[in-house]
């Protein structure tokens, strides 16, 4: 099963991918968790990134593609993956149709003023990757991660201004990712919009249908 994950910057992706995983028992691929990773260790294609997500920008098509496409190849993913936060071009949707492609897209649909308020409480762990809210989904120790221990940051790009700029980009060239899938008759948009738990109900509905 190889499924994608689209919304917006902030949507709620990431928090309901790990639902998705212990249901279907894929792995998750998060390019940015990717990225983030590659940055913390200095490689070279962190050293690349990290201009482009500093400024809320896309990291280009080829570094992305490629850290996908050797991603997929581990043995955690022979029966599939859910891919959150790719594909984030036509570029990349198309790509991942040559090589790996997704038999449903689930949109979580969020408008921009909740996701600048989303943001603006998000705390992340910089060690699982794992996201928190100090108001809508706080740890159960304030500050310290659930699953792994560590202290929770605040990312980089999260900063308000960088965020709309996010939010432009995702607009300009993340958008039409959507066309893309809806032509193949895979999309199904889900209202992100609620508690953490009803938009997990309904992306499991979604999926039900979708499959
Ligand atoms: P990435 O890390 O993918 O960031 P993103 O898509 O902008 O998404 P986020 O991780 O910010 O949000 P999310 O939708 O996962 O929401 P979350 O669950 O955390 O990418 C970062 C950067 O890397 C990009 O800008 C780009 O530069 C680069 N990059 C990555 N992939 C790339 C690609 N394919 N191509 C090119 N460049 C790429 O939730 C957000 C907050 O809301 C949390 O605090 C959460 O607790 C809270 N929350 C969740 N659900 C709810 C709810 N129902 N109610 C209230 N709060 C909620």
């Amino acid at each position: 099963m190889k499924l994608v994950l689209l919304g917006a910057p902030g949507a709620g992706k990431g928090t309901q991918a790990d639902f998705i995983k212990a249901a279907l028992k894929v792995p998750v691929i998060s390019t940015g968790n990717l990225l983030r990773e590659a940055i913390a260790r200095e490689t070279e294609l962190g050293q690349k990134a990290k201009q482009y997500m500093d400024g809320g920008n896309l990291v280009p098509d080829e570094l992305i593609i490629g850290l996908v496409k050797e991603k997929l190849q581990s043995p955690d993913c022979a029966s599939g993956a859910i891919f959150d936060g790719f594909p984030r071009t036509v570029a990349q949707a198309e790509a991942l149709d040559a090589f790996a492609a997704p038999e449903l897209a689930l949109s979580i649909e969020v408008p921009d003023e909740a996701i600048v308020h989303r943001m603006a409480g998000r705390r992340t762990c910089p060690r699982c990757g794992s996201t928190y809210h100090v108001v809508g989904n706080p740890p159960r120790v304030e500050g310290i991660c659930d699953k792994c221990g560590e202290t929770l940051g605040i990312r980089k790009d999260d900063a308000p201004a960088v965020v709309l700029q996010r939010l432009e980009v995702y607009h300009a060239q993340t958008e039409p990712v959507k066309e893309h899938y809806a032509r193949q008759n895979k999309l199904r948009e889900v209202s992100g919009i609620g508690s953490v738990e009803e938009i997990r109900e309904r992306i499991f509905q979604a999926m039900e249908e979708g499959l």
